[in-house]
């Protein structure tokens, strides 16, 4: 198969959907690799790393989707590169289509196939190319809490570790799932007091079995919300409700009870947020204030570490990328359950029962088509 991977020209978004090691093995299965110049420059992959690895390099995204029969993405195709998709040809990247309207018209009218990464799923309802994004940006919620404790950044000026003789600081986590649970390690790790909540009393026991003993597990329930945030320096909101908007857990009455300079990290914001004053904010300007408590709610975290980023995410889809490239997306679909459930859009059909309800569109079940 011809694979293709253009530069990826969505603002701030400096991640390549194909590594050379990727490249590599695609090459070494007989498929051909076309990548466009400067593609993998802000991952850390120059044009020679993509040579070496038998990639060839062309110098324009209009000649690399003109050439593929399997484009490889980062983010969902913008704009500038519409025009560029051609009919039958498979995309493979992140589309979140229900939030777009237009992107979905747009793809359904081109005709091409559209195998979203983020509604891959296994049999047991995990999503395998979501994962490494929330294990991303819930270490790097720690991180950024942590900077802005920092009193020139307007924090509470507490270091998590705390020092000798001077105790920890307090970190409160809502929700134990992928984000929640690489909070908690981080935070540990720094030494900080960590409380994780959550309704699902299976996460808590796992939480409690692989976690050191000071990370203190807690049912999740506005009374118990509303007496932890008075004495915990940063608050992680890790909370997901799959398909729904993230529940208000934090209220706006609540911002008063903290302490001044508390840090809310809401990472649930690509979902609406779970603290109600929550709002999406970019890495240029990733915080604001409210009641004297620090928001940072960047909706793409893992956009601001693209070479760790990049790996993570190529890890997972590059198994996936074989298996199409080997098989053709009609047979590989077929016979891998997980993989179909990814389709979104075949050839002009909404196959994926949340974008044909999300704008009222025909629904047409996949098994009619595979
Ligand atoms: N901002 C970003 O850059 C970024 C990056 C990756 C993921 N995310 C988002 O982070 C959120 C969490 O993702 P995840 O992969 O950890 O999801 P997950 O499904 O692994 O975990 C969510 C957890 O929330 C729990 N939960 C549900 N309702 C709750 C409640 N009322 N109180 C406490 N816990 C509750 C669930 O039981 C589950 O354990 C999602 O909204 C995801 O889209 C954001």
């Amino acid at each position: 198969m011809i694979i293709g991977v253009p530069k990826e020209i969505k603002n701030n978004e400096s991640r390549v959907a194909l590594t050379p090691g990727g490249a590599n093995e695609l090459r070494k299965k007989g498929h051909q690799v076309f990548v466009e110049t400067y593609a993998g420059m802000a991952s850390g992959f120059t044009d020679e790393d993509y040579t070496l690895a038998g990639a060839s390099i062309l110098s324009t995204a209009k000649e690399i989707w003109a050439i593929a029969e399997m484009i490889m993405k980062v983010k969902e195709p913008i704009e500038q590169e519409y025009p560029l998709v051609k009919k039958g040809q498979l995309i493979f990247t992140y589309f979140h289509f229900a939030s777009s309207e237009t992107l979905t018209k747009t793809m359904i009218e081109n005709g091409s196939i559209c195998l979203a990464y983020e509604t891959v799923e296994r049999q047991d309802g995990s999503l395998p190319l979501l994962i490494p994004m929330s294990e991303v940006a819930g270490r790097m919620a720690i991180q950024q809490g942590a900077r802005y404790l920092e009193k020139p950044v307007k924090g509470r000026g507490v270091l998590l570790g705390g020092v000798p003789g001077v105790p920890p600081g307090r970190v409160l986590i809502i929700g134990a799932g992928i984000v929640g649970i690489q909070a908690a390690k981080m935070a540990s790790g720094l030494g900080a007091h960590v409380t994780i909540l959550d309704i699902d009393l299976q996460r808590l026991r796992h939480v409690n079995d692989v976690l050191p003993p000071h990370v203190v597990t807690m049912y999740s329930s506005e009374y118990n919300i509303r007496r932890l945030i008075k004495d915990h320096d940063l608050i992680i909101g890790a909370v997901l409700i799959p398909g729904a908007k993230a529940p208000n857990l934090i209220t706006r009455d609540m911002l008063k009870e903290m302490q001044p300079g508390t840090v809310i990290v809401d990472v649930a914001v690509d979902q609406g947020g779970c603290v109600e004053t929550c709002k999406p904010t970019t890495h240029e300007n990733p915080t604001y204030i409210i009641d004297d408590v620090v928001h940072y709610c960047v909706a793409n975290m893992p956009g601001a570490v693209p070479y760790t980023s990049t790996l993570a995410l190529t890890n997972s889809t590059l198994p996936y990328a074989l298996k199409l490239a080997g098989k053709g997306w009609h047979t590989a679909c077929k016979e891998i359950s997980e993989l179909a459930k990814g389709l979104n859009i075949v050839e002009g059909k909404v196959v994926y029962k949340g974008v044909s309800d999300a704008f009222g569109l025909k629904y047409t079940p996949i098994d009619t088509i595979l």
